[in-house]
């Protein structure tokens, strides 16, 4: 059952079945958003509202991060993680293949240059092994400096960062995790945040934990990088409001904050519904398809779950027909898209990237699903593949 089901009609048995709904969860928790929203409305600060400091403490206790700074959103949090480290022209940055065009766009945007790099087939996050190969490749050439990699949690479970590390520190680069769709995860014990150095969460609505709009931010276990991101966030002006750095304005509405600081206290639930539900997918598509990735070490925050099939066209189109969502990401990996080709190396260059752009499907997933409806769904999806 969904967390405080009883506060959620439930829905029937025809009823469609959208991949995302966010609505739904705000009739589950709507006392304590409305709540929190006309307490923001009331009070008036807007930008920079009390609620920016409340969320920046809270998301560092439920993370074990020690600084956070709260901005715009998710493409913001990794753009200002690079310009905080110096990192811009004449720069590598390495980043997945397989992953939101996002990670490598904050690259380009920070006008550093991306290296894109395969991975593994078992989990679809960056593989160490490539990112040793592209980062030795890229310093024989001598073009580039090699500065930063940027491992991205896919579809919620964390990248093996114990992997990553161990090669950035070969070729002394900083880790900057790209962990926009796994708040609420963890590896080995570690929560998402202080898993790496530097951590960007993105909080658009249908991630784990989503706002009613743009929101991101950056957790970080270094200070003084705290201090240059919040010089970044507000056009590089400290408390005397004197411009001491270049910066832009990327802060969070003080309103998202205040819907973030309704919902954290809800995330970890809600993520062991979604586990659960998870699970009854395995369980029920074993023999179909091949079930989404897992990690023995890790507690995935199960953003999305994402089969694997070379019939996976197919599937889509008899869920569609049944009034249920269904997703591809991502229909092309990163150094396909024609913004990123000159970065590339073209067709069959990343083939784990290529060959999981073919197959992948996410079904849907949320806390206010019920077993009946992963039932559904499942069964759904066991009947295209046999027709
Ligand atoms: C892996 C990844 N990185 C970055 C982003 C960008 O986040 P935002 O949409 O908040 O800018 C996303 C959003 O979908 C993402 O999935």
């Amino acid at each position: 059952m969904p967390p405080s089901a009883t506060m959620s009609p439930t829905p029937g048995a025809d009823e469609p079945i959208p991949l995302f709904d966010p609505r739904r969860q705000y009739q589950r928790l709507q006392t304590e958003i409305d709540a929190r929203v006309a307490a923001v409305l009331a009070h008036g600060a807007y930008v920079n509202g009390p609620e920016i400091a409340e969320l920046e403490d809270a998301l560092c206790r439920s993370t074990g991060a020690t600084a956070c700074v709260a901005c715009a959103n998710g493409t913001d949090a990794l753009v200002m993680s690079l310009l905080a480290h110096g990192i811009g022209p004449g720069d590598a940055v390495f980043v997945p293949a397989f992953t939101y065009v996002a990670t490598a766009g904050a690259v380009r945007l920070a006008g550093a240059t991306p290296v894109f790099c395969d991975v593994l087939e078992a989990t679809a996050n960056l593989d160490p092994t490539d990112l040793d190969r592209q980062a030795a490749r890229v310093r024989k050439s001598g073009t580039l400096r090699l500065r930063a990699v940027l491992p991205v949690d896919l579809y919620g479970l964390p990248a093996d960062y114990a992997g990553v590390q161990s090669v950035a520190d070969d070729h002394d680069l900083l880790v900057i995790a790209d962990a926009a769709q796994s708040m609420g995860a963890a590896r080995e014990g570690v929560a998402v945040g202080a898993l790496a150095p530097t951590t960007t969460v993105s909080f658009f609505p249908t991630k784990p934990l989503g706002c009613a709009g743009d929101g991101g931010a950056i957790l970080t276990s270094d200070g003084a990088l705290a201090e240059r991101l919040r010089l970044l966030r507000t056009h590089g002006t400290d408390a005397s409001r004197t411009a001491v750095a270049l910066g832009m304005n990327n802060r969070l509405d003080t309103l998202q904050a205040a819907i973030l600081l309704a919902k954290l206290p809800h995330l970890t639930t809600e993520r062991a519904h979604r586990e659960q539900l998870a699970q009854r997918y395995d369980d029920l598509l074993a023999k179909a398809v091949e079930p989404a990735p897992r990690d023995p070490g890790c507690t995935s925050a199960w953003a999305l779950y994402t089969l694997r099939s070379e019939r996976r066209d197919a599937i889509q189109q008899a869920l569609s027909d049944q009034q249920i969502g269904a997703g591809v990401y991502y229909h092309a990996p990163v150094h396909l898209h024609p913004a990123y080709q000159a970065f590339g190396d073209g067709p069959g260059s990343l083939p784990v990237s290529e060959r999981l752009a073919a197959r992948v499907l996410s079904l849907p997933l949320t806390a206010e699903m019920t077993e009946a409806q992963v039932t559904r769904v499942a069964q759904a999806v066991c009947a295209a593949v046999a027709g």
